[in-house]
């Protein structure tokens, strides 16, 4: 009884303090104190007075009613905050909502116009704060929340521009996660030329999501979102209209712009009880606006990011970022002609032209007549292209996206003629992936290339045998790979074997260029890599420093994407098996290339090997079910890579790491940092400084996820590329294997509990 009894009250304590007084409606003769809030007829949306943090300050916001932490989607008086706990937020006489101070002075107010004898405000299941004339539901909206909006786009919510008049509605970020104030960045719609959605700061365009494409806007993977999101563009004479709904109402998401001026989109797992990030913006460097830039083509996978387009050379030598010019001039008549890019985010529109009603053909002509006009696309990709859309002069902000669109860029005659013939080159390499003719190399060559294998020509020793450097006749350096023990292999099969390698093409794996076969031996022939492995760098006091931090973020994508296309991508399924720092060579541009892959399978798969060759893999690097049982996957793969990334970030070797005093490896070093909420400390001391530690957390975050003990928890190749790329949310890590068990005490779990929360608003705050 008396234990009821007490539960009952504590009950009835918790619920009065937390519940206060919730209004459905407010008239002038009531008011919001900071108390008391409003909430929407559905108990979806939450109004009333919050704090951030331990601040005194307090904002009139709008918030999810079932959602905890609450998540404020709205603010009235972000740049105005009352620090009075007397302050009201009411509706005046004639209907204009205002917040007033404790004393009476008035802090903030809407600006309705409009005054009516009876208003009444009230909050809509949208989350949108609206006054009417009376308080019937026909009574006609004098204002709403809606039209004033914060960081936040709910569905719902319209971003416009009056063709007209030229005003035009924004999202403005926040100035930090805890003040709502106005932040630098705005996101807005662009009417110069087609339409284009633009983030920047008042002063300067930082990155384009691009025009419309009758599905979505042209410079983001749009497929996903499509199938989720209904999204609408209305273009007239008068304006431009973008809003959005989810196609399942039940679904919860909102869109925001960010302090650090990115782009999110959440949707509300109501399993995880947590925000899921379904999109983020910018994607990657080449969303840079105008990173290139005139005529200049910006790829990811490219190295050097930026190209110039066909027909085009750059405009100062060795500038790459400095944009291109045409390499002849045009003829500027009918002569001239264009070269089709397929799978691109479409240039900026803000000096283009554009007509809804014409076809492509009559596209080009138009464009042929314009000696200014550069390039032409469809306006609309749906149902097959309609639509014309043209660009004078410069064309900038290209960049391939692979749910890009096709734009035809226009060349003089003469380049034209060259060009097809590249053009298709290009496409067989790109799309057919062509099986290689593999040269066979004379024993004597590679003999004479390597000095006789002189030991002093050894640039390392790999799981399979040494590796020497040499230099052909011709001069080209080579890396010679001399297979330590016979294969059970003929040299028909070994060397089919080998041109099953030879046709794994990554630009993140190393090249094999030749084999040699003579009498027992099996040797491989490789391009040279000048700046050697990883671990020369990143272990190294005095060249670690030649690895900043953006550098090495581009190493780990590159070995990620490298290990998606072993896993999964190419023809057929590689496991590395023994990935690790001195495996993964860097080039000219210290780009990451994998060595080593696809070995185990030249020698005839695993059974063979065990007997013939150590077992493979490197203390350290291996998985504890590989190590223990002898049992691999894809999975083992993702360990070692998770291995490498805390490498990376930390500057030290997972095996050689001990400290001392919890007696960790670098693995649970790491995991405790990271549950102690300071996973920061991780970072290699010289890099602190320079790092965003935004990306920094995330890494470490992928990194731990990578290393968890159980293989099924690990997250695949793919959406380790995803989540580096802030595409993909990252669920909490475990345990990593390896962890000394006996020292996860009860109090340690508690505190793995409450930093799980200290990582998911770091995330969330990005
Ligand atoms: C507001 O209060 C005034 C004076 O107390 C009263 O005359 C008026 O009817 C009230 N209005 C509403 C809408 O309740
Ligand atoms: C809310 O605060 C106001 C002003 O401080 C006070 O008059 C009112 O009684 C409080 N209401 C509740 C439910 O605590
Ligand atoms: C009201 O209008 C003024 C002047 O046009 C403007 O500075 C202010 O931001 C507006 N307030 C709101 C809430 O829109
Ligand atoms: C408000 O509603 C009343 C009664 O329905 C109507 O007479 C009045 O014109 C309306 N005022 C405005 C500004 O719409
Ligand atoms: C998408 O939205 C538009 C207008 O916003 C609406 O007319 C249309 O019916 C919606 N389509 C679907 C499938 O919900
Ligand atoms: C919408 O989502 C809910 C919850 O996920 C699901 O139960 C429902 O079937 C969905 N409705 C439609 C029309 O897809
Ligand atoms: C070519 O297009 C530009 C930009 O729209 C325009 O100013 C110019 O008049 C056009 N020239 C011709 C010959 O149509
Ligand atoms: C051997 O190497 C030397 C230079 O290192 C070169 O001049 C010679 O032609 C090579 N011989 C053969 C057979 O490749
Ligand atoms: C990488 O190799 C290139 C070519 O040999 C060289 O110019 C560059 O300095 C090297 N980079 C580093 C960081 O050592």
């Amino acid at each position: 009884m008396a234990t009821c009894d007490i539960f009952l009250l504590c009950c009835l304590i918790f619920s009065f303090s937390a519940m206060a007084i919730s209004l459905t409606t407010i008239t002038p003769n009531t008011s919001i104190h900071y108390n008391e809030t409003l909430i929407s007829s559905g108990r979806i949306f939450e109004a009333g007075f919050h704090s951030f943090g331990n601040s005194q300050n307090l904002y009139f916001c709008i918030w999810y009613m079932n959602i905890s932490p609450r998540s404020i989607v709205w603010v009235a008086n972000r740049d105005t905050p009352v620090t009075n706990s007397g302050a009201m937020f009411k509706v005046s006489d004639g209907g204009n909502p205002v917040l007033i101070h404790g004393s009476g002075t008035q802090i903030w107010s809407s600006n309705a116009t409009e005054t009516v004898t009876d208003p009444v405000m009230l909050l809509l299941d949208t989350g949108n704060m609206v006054v009417r004339n009376g308080s019937s539901s026909s009574g006609r909206i004098l204002w709403e929340s809606f039209d004033y909006p914060g960081d936040t786009l709910l569905p719902g919510m319209v971003l416009h521009v009056n063709r007209v008049t030229g005003v035009y509605n924004s999202l403005r970020s926040w100035k930090d996660s805890s003040d709502p104030g106005s932040g630098e960045f705005f996101y807005h719609l662009d009417a110069h030329g087609f339409p284009q959605l633009v983030i920047g700061t008042s002063s300067k365009l930082l990155y384009r999501l691009g025009s419309w494409t009758g599905f979505f806007f042209t410079g983001v993977p749009w497929e996903t979102l499509y199938r989720y999101i209904n999204y609408s563009f209305v273009l007239s004479d008068q304006e431009v209209r973008f809003g959005y709904e989810p196609r399942n109402g039940s679904i919860v998401t909102r869109y925001l712009i960010t302090s650090l001026g990115t782009i999110q989109r959440f949707t509300w797992s109501s399993d995880t009880k947590t925000w899921q990030l379904f999109l983020a913006g910018p994607q990657d460097h080449c969303d840079n606006y105008a990173l290139c830039g005139e005529n200049s083509e910006c790829n990811v996978n490219n190295s050097p990011q930026c190209d110039c387009l066909e027909g085009f050379v750059l405009k100062s030598a060795g500038n790459l970022n400095g944009g291109c010019v045409t390499k002849v001039e045009l003829d500027c008549d009918e002569r001239d002609g264009f070269v089709q890019y397929t799978g691109v985010k479409l240039p900026d529109t803000s000096s283009s032209w554009f007509d809804e009603s014409m076809n492509l053909k009559e596209c080009a002509e138009k464009c042929l007549k314009n000696c200014s006009c550069t390039a032409y696309a469809s306006l609309d990709i749906r149902n097959g292209g309609s639509g014309c859309l043209i660009w004078f002069d410069g064309l900038m902000d290209m960049r391939s996206e692979s749910e890009g669109q096709d734009i035809f860029i226009r060349v003089a005659a003469s380049e034209l003629a060259d060009n097809t013939g590249n053009n298709q080159e290009n496409q067989v390499q790109k799309y057919e992936k062509e099986d290689i003719d593999l040269p066979t190399f004379d024993f004597s060559t590679i003999s004479n290339a390597t000095d006789n294998f002189s030991p002093s020509n050894i640039l390392g020793e790999g799981g399979y045998g040494p590796v020497y450097k040499g230099a052909l006749a011709n001069g080209r350096e080579i890396a010679v790979k001399r297979l330590s023990l016979k294969s059970r292999q003929g040299p028909e099969e070994f060397k089919n074997e080998v041109m099953l390698i030879a046709n794994l093409q990554h630009r993140n794996l190393v090249k094999l260029l030749g084999c040699c076969m003579d009498n027992d031996e099996r040797i491989l022939i490789y391009e040279y890599m000048p700046n050697r492995s990883l671990d020369n760098f990143i272990f190294d006091q005095t060249r670690s420093k030649a690895l900043g931090w953006n550098k090495r973020l581009n190493i780990i994508s590159g070995i990620a994407r490298g290990l998606v296309y072993l896993h999964q991508d190419s023809r057929l399924r590689i496991i590395h098996r023994d990935l690790k720092t001195s495996n993964i060579l860097l080039d000219n541009n210290m780009n990451p290339k994998i060595s080593d892959f696809g070995l185990a399978r030249v020698f005839g798969g695993d059974h063979a090997e065990e007997n013939t060759i150590r077992v493979v893999g490197t203390h350290g690097y291996m998985p504890p079910e590989y190590a223990v049982y002898g049992s691999y996957s894809v999975k083992s793969d993702v360990f070692s890579f998770g291995v490498i990334v805390l490498e990376m970030l930390s500057g030290r070797k997972n095996r050689e790491f001990f400290e001392e005093q919890h007696h960790l490896n670098l693995l649970g070093h790491a995991w405790r940092l990271w549950s102690e909420g300071r996973p920061l400390e991780l970072m290699d001391s010289f890099m602190r400084d320079s790092v965003t530690m935004s990306e920094a957390i995330r890494c470490i975050h992928i990194g731990l996820l990578c290393v968890q003990e159980r293989p099924d928890d690990r997250p695949d190749m793919s959406s380790v590329v995803l989540m580096l790329n802030g595409e993909r949310a990252l669920p909490n890590p475990r345990q990593p294997g390896f962890y000394p068990h006996e020292i996860v005490s009860s109090t340690s779990k508690h505190e793995l509990s409450s930093t799980n929360e200290v990582s998911i608003s770091l995330i969330e705050a990005r």
